[in-house]
């Protein structure tokens, strides 16, 4: 077989929605399916997902993209390898023995956490975990979401007290299900790994001094920490649409779509505007730990070898637009933000701290909450979806500015991709705000194509990174700044005055 015959899945599982993509070999998709899930809101800053229903909407995506596939005239024989790509810190416990779930799985942006965070943070040994992992204490990583489940859910304390706990973020799950619980394929990529703050980016292995840190050392299962790319590690799934077909690499979104966006060299940064929004900027073979509020984390690891990135976290991006739908019936489909933010000609005044998961990077503030200033009788709707868009460029632009005075490098040119990046007014704005150029490639399912890829290189498909660079080349939008640095500063001033405003409100 010719290589050009062979394709590759894509398990892309977001934080509200699940997709399976078949890639060939050019990059480009030629099938795909996407289904949403329950989002569980249990109480106010509540956040879970149903971890079985998550493996069923992965294996239902597989079975449509596949079917798809099949009319448009191509073989499943074809698809050599599956690649996964996933919502990272997001935290599934289940029996060890049984594979069973023991509670729902609690995602990234719950906040329940907040009292252990601030009693943890008391502990003097406290200042010594982010030189280790690369991340401060905070609600977001996966540590403190176990830690509440072991005080809080009974039968995760049983498990624990038993010796039969399972801990694993999203990958891990699902690469233990697809393979058929009793196959027991039992791993993380240490992309994954490295925000649960139970790994060491030095050693890319669970470190001691955390694990006793968070009182978990030798009592409970961790999956094994493995590449992103790897031929035999992540076994293959067992059923289904793919039955037989080896799962090649696995990497966390964010990861995947620096990958997806070819960011392979020290100094390239991608912006990903989800559910969430993350830059990360590849810093190279050692990490950066950060002194002005990013995190430290994996950017991949093909072949043993890691590579690191800065990462600024910003909890609420496309989720800010989905409020507006959602909670405020501004609009009935998502896509229309961008209509209504230019129904009006600026914010007119209003500010929005989209706090709803505290505020992350570079701020870090726990106990801040989403807040609209600036509301007069002349604030229409409109001004209320710009200022939700210009929320995510502003988090953006205190990122770029703590990244720059972490690295000691300025960045030229910003990659972007994301639902939030199809806005050209977003764009624009956030090139403004930035005052450098944004680049927006024509396929933006980046995220998919990083795992597409880093399960291609193991199963050969790809040799090296030369042979991806052709890939999504041509097409792409640049947006150029169109405002002066002045202008932008005086904006970005009143932001930041509104960040500090939304601070400690008890509610
Ligand atoms: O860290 C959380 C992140 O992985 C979620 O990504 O794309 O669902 O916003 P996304």
């Amino acid at each position: 077989m010719q290589p050009s015959e062979f394709f590759v899945g894509s398990i892309d599982q977001g934080t509200t929605s699940t997709r399976f993509l078949i890639f060939n070999r050019d990059g480009e998709p030629v099938a795909s399916h996407q289904v949403e899930f329950s989002q569980i809101y249990p109480n106010p800053g509540w956040h879970e997902h149903d971890p079985l229903e998550l493996v069923y909407s992965v294996e239902t995506c597989i079975d449509h993209a596949v079917r798809e596939f099949e009319e448009k005239g191509f073989s499943r024989s074809n698809i050599k390898c599956v690649g996964i790509t996933n919502q990272r810190e997001t935290t599934v416990v289940w029996d060890h023995e049984s594979g069973e779930p023991l509670n729902n799985a609690i995602v990234w942006t719950d906040t329940r956490s907040q009292a252990i965070v601030t009693e943890l943070k008391q502990r003097p040994d406290a200042s010594k975990l982010q030189a280790i992992c690369g991340l401060p204490l905070s609600t977001y990583s996966s540590s403190t979401k176990l830690l509440w489940m072991l005080a809080h859910v009974p039968k995760v304390k049983e498990a624990f007290d038993r010796g039969t706990l399972a801990f694993g973020t999203v990958d891990s799950w699902l690469v233990y299900r697809l393979n058929g619980v009793r196959a027991n394929v039992f791993v993380s990529d240490s992309t994954n790994a490295s925000r649960t703050m139970f790994m060491s980016l030095h050693s890319l292995q669970y470190d001691d001094t955390l694990l006793d840190f968070f009182g978990i050392k030798g009592k409970i299962h961790l999956p094994r920490i493995v590449p992103s790319s790897d031929s035999h590690a992540y076994g293959s799934i067992v059923s289904g649409a793919l039955e037989g077909v080896p799962i090649m690499g696995c990497l966390g979104d964010q990861s995947s779509a620096l990958v997806g966006q070819k960011g392979f060299s020290p100094g390239m940064a991608k912006n990903t505007y989800g559910t969430g929004c993350f830059l990360l900027y590849n810093v190279g073979e050692k990490p950066v730990i950060s002194t002005h509020g990013l995190l430290a984390t994996v950017a991949y690891n093909f072949g043993g070898k890691a590579v690191y990135a800065l990462e600024g976290s910003i909890a609420v991006a496309g989720s800010g637009v989905k409020f507006l739908q959602n909670n405020l019936a501004f609009f009935q489909d998502s896509k229309e933000v961008n209509d209504l933010a230019l129904s009006v000609e600026d914010n007119g005044g209003c500010v929005f701290v989209t706090a709803f998961s505290g505020l992350f990077a570079p701020y870090w503030i726990d106990d801040a909450k989403g807040t609209i200033f600036g509301i007069t009788q002349y604030t229409q709707k409109g001004h209320i979806a710009r200022a939700t868009l210009e929320a995510t460029c502003f988090q953006t632009k205190a990122i770029l500015d703590a990244m720059e005075k972490d690295s000691g490098k300025t960045l030229s040119e910003l990659a972007v991709d994301g639902g939030m990046s199809n806005s050209d007014l977003a764009m624009q704005t956030q090139a403004d705000l930035i005052s450098i150029p944004v680049y927006r490639p024509k396929m933006r399912e980046t995220t998919a194509l990083g795992a597409a890829i880093a399960a291609g290189l193991a199963a050969g498909l790809w040799r090296n990174f030369a042979e991806l660079r052709d890939i999504n080349r041509v097409g792409g939008v640049v947006f150029e700044p169109r405002i002066t640095r002045e202008e932008s500063a005086k904006k970005f001033g009143e932001w930041e005055k509104a960040v500090q405003m939304s601070r400690g409100w008890i509610g």
